[in-house]
């Protein structure tokens, strides 16, 4: 359903922009149909900058990204861009700073209909209202007509939610919802993501939050420094790591309950000389190799994964290697 094809993003930063900062660098991957994918990776390796990309609020340096065969950069007038976000929509990690404080938290659900719905009656609109407050578990009387600073950030993130829902959108980019979130609201939303995905949505989980990404998702891309360095199905990607950032990640999650920050406090700042060595050796993007069937890892060349003993050479040597037995 949505493609990312080599997207790079560069930014100009410095006096006059004249220093290039690239924070998303060839990174490649899928989401189809009921599949929740998460893409995780630490704080600034570019998560949020991909999820912007694909709900077109940030320009795409180079690559593409296909949604449903549509190249999104295409997507550019005004009626174009509403027929996009009615498939597509994003809800971002702190639901307070989706809101404004001076009106009451049920406008979002408003501008959707001015945009979207003009001609439906109020109480037509209404029971859509209270149809996608169900979906996300929410009772109308203890949200409607209230003030952002009434509700818990657990409630304004599932109105958010809601609102996505009010569309009937195919994908949803999820960025750190969850991780605002007290304990007993995170399961819920959690769950909602699982309900959501089960009805066919595609979701882009944005986590750095290994436990949750290992509980919620059927594929995961690592992300180091604005590169993918490992992808693939999430048990293969988790039970069996091979690059050496996954496995430094992994490795420092003992318990899976644990959140990042607490695992990266007690860690030694990692080496980034070790990671980007593996990465990239002449400033180009190390290929990604299948190591095995739908797991990606980037290594300089085959010649390292089968000194390393984690595949064989294909007797061509050109062919991704195929799994040790
Ligand atoms: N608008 C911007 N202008 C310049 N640099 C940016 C901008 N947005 C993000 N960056 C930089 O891009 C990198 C990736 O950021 P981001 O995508 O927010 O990472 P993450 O979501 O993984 O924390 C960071 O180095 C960040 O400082
Ligand atoms: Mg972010």
């Amino acid at each position: 359903m949505l493609t990312l094809h080599r997207c790079c993003k560069t930014f100009k930063v410095g006096a006059f922009g004249g220093t290039d900062l690239p924070a998303v660098r060839d990174v490649s991957f899928d989401v189809h149909t009921g599949e929740v994918v998460s893409l995780i990776g630490e704080s600034g390796s570019g998560k949020t900058t991909i999820g912007k990309m694909i709900l077109r609020l940030s320009p795409i340096t180079s690559g593409t990204i296909t949604f449903d065969g549509l190249d999104i950069a295409t997507v550019r007038k005004r009626h174009q861009l509403k027929a996009y976000y009615r498939n597509v929509q994003g809800v971002f990690q702190d639901p307070f700073s989706s809101y404004n404080p001076i009106f009451k938290a049920d406008r979002v659900f408003t501008t959707i209909k001015d945009e979207y719905f003009p001609g439906l009656s109020r109480s037509e609109w209404a029971g859509k209202v209270e149809a996608s407050l169900d979906d996300v578990a929410l009772n109308p009387s203890h949200v409607l007509h209230k003030y952002p600073h009434q509700l818990s950030g657990g409630q304004l993130q599932r109105l958010l939610i809601a609102r996505a829902l009010l569309l009937d959108i195919k994908f949803l980019v999820a960025d750190e919802i969850i991780s605002m979130l007290d304990a007993s609201t995170r399961i819920d939303v959690l769950n909602l993501l699982g309900e959501l995905k089960a009805r066919g949505l595609g979701i882009l989980f944005i986590t750095h939050d290994l436990s949750l990404a290992n509980y919620i998702s059927e594929r995961a891309v690592i992300l180091y420094r604005g590169r993918v360095v490992e992808r693939g199905a999430t048990e293969k990607v988790f039970g069996n790591p091979v690059h050496p950032y996954t496995r430094m990640l992994l490795a420092s999650v003992p318990q899976l309950q644990r959140r990042w920050e607490e695992v990266e406090q007690e860690l030694e700042a990692p080496d980034p000389e070790e990671f980007e060595g593996r990465v990239s050796e002449n400033g180009e993007g190390a290929p990604l190799v299948e190591v095995e069937d739908d797991h990606f890892v980037a290594v300089p060349s085959v010649d390292e994964l089968v000194r390393t003993g984690q595949a064989v050479a294909a007797p061509d040597g050109r062919a991704p290697a195929p799994p040790r037995p």
